[in-house]
């Protein structure tokens, strides 16, 4: 099973429901057969964004493109219904037909396109193989199909007529942690083995960095950035992408003679972002394992704080430090601090993000 890749863009749309603006000038690009993966916090408007794609929501402004065809274009009022666009869709819950087999769920969009039986069988047998639904499962309903194989049945569905574009929104947000990954690496796989152009909708960060080629952080309507995931996860050129991707250390400071001097008298080696004025806020962002603790009187530069919580999280504790400045930092399990001891707090060298504050 091989798909006909396509590239599609969105260009600066916006959509309105009742007051609200709920997308804003969105501009962005699914690359040809890439995994694009559109992270963002709960409201930000990626299910919008998604439905916009797949011809359910219409928008008040701009236009998608699917390669040199228009599938929207709210200047000319162009609209191609859903039906006709080739989009595969899952979503969070696997909205299967409860009364109809797995393999009938599977074979619904050939039904309705009046594939010949012969060839239906073989397509929805390829659809199976790829997901990796077992035989087994497939003559049986969705009430009697664990929820990774109900989600497998969902993406034979999204797959099974080879769409220009696969949408997922959340797709293993409902699923226990070794089936989640299980899928995860099902679908990488997948995507990759078919050429599919795909957009994949979490909130989860580590669903996003693990699976994408492309990453687009969305907050509050609008593409905020986008990149490959490790440059994004690196060096953020915002503070906010920066902190989505859990830099919750925050120390603040200001730029003086082309250094950043921190509040709490700590000198940090950083690289500062160009276009920063002598003078002007700064706020370093540093993540829980870009720092480490040392022992009062060490003679390590860094923050003496109080520990005030230890959080257990299995191959690592979580630590929660009060002094002049509060931080969370991740240490080993085995070399854990007790709460209430005294610690030094070290930034790791050319590490922290330097943004204006
Ligand atoms: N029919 C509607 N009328 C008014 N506002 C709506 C409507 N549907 C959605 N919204 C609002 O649009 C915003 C974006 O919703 P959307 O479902 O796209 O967010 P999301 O990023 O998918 O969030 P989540 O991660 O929780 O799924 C939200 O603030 C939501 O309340
Ligand atoms: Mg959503």
């Amino acid at each position: 099973m091989t798909m006909k890749p396509c590239r599609v863009a969105i260009e600066g749309v916006s959509l309105d429901l009742g007051a609200a603006h709920i997308l804003r000038k969105v501009d962005l690009v699914l690359e040809q057969g890439k995994l694009t993966a559109l992270l963002g916090p709960s409201g930000a408007g990626k299910t919008t964004l998604l439905k916009v794609l797949a011809g359910l929501e219409r928008p008040g402004s701009g236009r998608v493109r699917a390669e040199d065809l228009s599938w929207s274009d709210a200047s000319s009022g162009l609209f191609v219904e859903a039906q006709a666009r080739g989009v595969g869709l899952v979503f969070q819950s696997y909205a299967l037909w409860p009364h109809l087999s797995a393999f009938e769920n599977a074979a619904f969009p050939l039904r309705v396109r009046r594939v010949p039986e012969s060839e239906l069988q073989e397509r929805v047998a390829a659809a199976f193989d790829l997901v990796r639904l077992p035989l087994a499962a497939q003559g049986r309903e969705p009430a009697a199909l664990s929820g990774g194989e109900q989600q497998r049945v969902a993406l034979a569905r999204a797959l099974v007529y080879e769409p220009a574009l696969l949408l997922l929104d959340e797709p293993l947000a409902n699923l226990d942690a070794p089936n989640r990954e299980a899928l995860r690496a099902d679908i990488r796989r997948l995507q990759k083995r078919t050429g599919v152009t795909a957009l994949y909708v979490t909130h989860d960060q580590n669903e996003a960095l693990a699976m994408a080629d492309s990453l687009a952080v969305m907050d509050g309507g609008r593409i905020v950035e986008t990149g490959e995931p490790r440059a994004l996860y690196e060096r953020a050129r915002s503070a906010l992408v920066a902190r989505f991707l859990g830099a919750r250390n925050e120390l603040r400071g200001v730029r003086r003679d082309g250094a950043v001097v921190l509040d709490c008298a700590v000198a940090l080696e950083a690289s500062i972002p160009d276009g920063l004025l002598d003078g002007e806020a700064v706020v370093a962002l540093l993540r829980p394992d870009e720092l480490e603790l040392a022992a009062p009187g060490s003679g390590r530069q860094g923050w003496e704080c109080m520990v005030t919580s230890v959080e257990f999280a299995g191959d690592r504790v979580r630590v929660g430090l009060e002094g002049e400045v509060r931080l969370v930092v991740d240490v080993p399990a085995r070399s854990a601090p007790a709460v209430g001891e005294r610690v030094v707090a070290v930034a790791r060298p050319g590490y922290a993000r330097i943004y204006p504050a």
